[in-house]
Parts: structure tokens; sequence; C-alpha cells
């Protein structure tokens, strides 16, 4: 008996005596208690109604294997190779460099609970509570090099989109290079990381994070505008049920990605870009260039229109420009 097992019996949300959940578990009432102090540690809100029992409020959906793996497409199931999933991680990105260093390879994925050092961007943590978000990190291994991997966030992005479309949210939209945005509020984020050779055979870790219920308790430590699946499809979202969509769309993109490059996934950008024709600011460093946003070319690079011409760029922040 350990955690997972006192989890499973309270996901339910129904309040349990402590006395109930030691028969259920076969174990004395010190060890269930014991357990729940363990719940507590890893941030989860547990309900103690005294001398009644214990409760998830709202209950909880935990990551479960065999629901993903019933909702996989059989492409995506013959591109899995192995499907981690964990009570609480330090950063799913992380875990899956480590494994790349023991061996692992394209199409071993990784998701957790929780993450402890959740990892975004430009340096910045990834706000990740415990059983209410999606954190995933997929290994995909390259020959070409960096150059093979042009696009190659750009495109995630836009199978991201198709895979919150699929779950009922059809609104979603881009912003350069990848932030997944419903109605100009943040909803999810992509990270890739490179390990190996940058001019020949290496591996990515394409990382995602889905905001799906949000707990407002630490939705305080997010600096931007956010939002999440919940509240953009107006009802609850399986989380089980994303992370299979996300990876019938993930997996088969990644194994055709060194073939056909970016080409093919530029269109289906463009139609989802959430800047476009609009007056924006690109911050780069300490440089700062507005400019009208004309969409991306067949590179990934970001069209912005000057007063100078169109200049691609590569890097950068993008932001609406106010008042313009
Ligand atoms: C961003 O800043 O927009 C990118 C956020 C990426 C977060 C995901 S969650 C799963 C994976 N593991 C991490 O530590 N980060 C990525």
């Amino acid at each position: 008996m350990d955690k997972t097992d006192l989890l499973r019996l309270l996901a339910d949300g129904e309040l349990r005596s402590g006395q109930e959940l030691a028969e259920l578990m076969g174990v004395s009432r010190t060890a269930v208690w014991k357990q729940l102090q363990k719940l507590e540690g890893l941030g989860i809100e547990l309900e103690t109604i005294k001398g009644a029992g214990y409760r998830l409020p709202g209950g909880l959906e935990l990551l479960d294997e065999t629901q993903v793996r019933a909702a996989l497409s059989p492409e995506a199931d013959a591109l899995l190779q192995t499907l981690s999933l964990s009570l609480e991680s330090d950063s799913t990105n992380a875990e899956a460099m480590r494994h790349i260093d023991a061996g692992a390879g394209s199409g071993w994925v990784f998701s957790t609970e929780q993450q402890s050092a959740g990892r975004g961007r430009r340096g910045r943590d990834w706000v990740s509570p415990f059983g209410r978000n999606l954190y995933v990190s997929v290994i995909w291994s390259f020959d070409g090099g960096a150059a093979a991997l042009e696009g190659l966030s750009l495109a995630v992005g836009v199978a991201v989109a198709r895979a919150l479309d699929e779950v009922g949210m059809s609104r979603a939209s881009l912003k350069w290079p990848n932030d997944i945005l419903v109605d100009g509020a943040k909803l999810g984020g992509i990270l890739l990381e490179m390990s190996g050779d940058a001019a020949g055979p290496c591996s990515v870790v394409v990382g995602v994070g889905l905001n799906v219920a949000m707990p407002d308790t630490v939705a305080g430590h997010i600096e931007q505008s956010w939002t999440d699946a919940t509240r953009a499809a107006g009802r609850p979202v399986s989380r089980n049920a994303l992370l299979a969509a996300l990876l019938n769309h993930l997996l088969p993109l990644l194994s055709g990605f060194a073939e056909h490059g970016f080409t093919g996934w530029r269109e289906p950008w463009l139609a989802l870009d959430a800047f476009a024709g609009e007056p924006v600011v690109m911050l780069m460093g300490e440089r700062r260039l507005a400019g009208i946003a004309r969409g991306v070319d067949d590179r990934g690079a970001l069209q912005l229109e000057t007063g100078t011409g169109v200049q691609s760029l590569y890097g950068g922040e993008i932001s609406l420009r106010p008042g313009a």
C-alpha cells in the first residue's frame, strides 16, 4: 500500500473515514494517516472533516496508462515506445534528458502529476500543481542536426492546437513561436530542448505544458494572462483524453518531420496565427523592433513588416503594440 493506492481510493471525491480507508487497504489507521500526510506533502488539497474522515474536494482524475493507450490511434500506438506516468517529477523535460543519456530514444514519453521544477522558455518557471494540468515530454531522435529541426517547435504548436480541437476547444490560436492561446490568454506552452550533436545525430525533447484545471490557489504565481482547458471549453476536460489526443497528433508529426520538415505545417500555422496583421513589438535582448506581424516563412522565422521592409526574425519575444 502506498500513497498512489490511497489517492486512487479518494479520487472520486467521496468522504471516507480513516477506518474505512484502513479496511479497504488492509493496513492500520496509523499507516493510512502517514500516507495522508505524504499526500499533503505533495501539495494535494485534502479536506479533513473532524470525526467523519477525508476527501479530495471535487475529486481528481489521475493519469492512467490503460485509458491513455485505449484512446491512441493505431499510428500513435505503433510509434509510442514507452509511456512513463509518475506522481511527481522535477521536470519531465529534465527526466527525458536524463533518459537520453541512459539510451532512451524516439517514442519515449514522460508525463507526471506534478513538477517541482517545471521549466518554461527563457529560464522561466512553469507553474505545475498536482493532478490538474498536463506536463508531457516526448523524445525523438534526428540525424540531420539542428538544421533539420527548423520550424519543429512551430509545427508542435499546430499539433497541440489540433489535439485541443479534438477534445472540444476549437478556439486555440498560436503566438509566435509556439504559445497556445485562447481568447488572448495563455493556455499552454512548448519547450524544445536538444541533446547531442548540433551538426549530426541528436535527440530532441519536446515538452508540452497545458493548463487543464488550474487551481486559483496557485494561479497567482503566473506572471502573464492565463486560462485553462476547463474555462476555455466551458466544461471539465479529461486529462487522459487530452494526453491521448496530444500523442495522436505529436507522434506522427515527429516521425514525419525529418522527411518533410516545416513544409506542410506552415499553412496550418498561418491559419492559427494569433497576431496576423497586428501591430506588434519584438523584444530581442535590449533591442525593440516595432512593425506589423506578417506570419512566418518556410523556415518558421517571423515576418515583421517595418518601415524599412520585411525582416525575418528567428528569436525574440513578441507582444501586441498597445494603443497602435
Ligand atoms: C513556455 O514557457 O511557454 C514553455 C513551457 C513548457 C512547459 C512544459 S511542462 C512539460 C515540460 N517539462 C518542463 O519542465 N517544461 C515543459
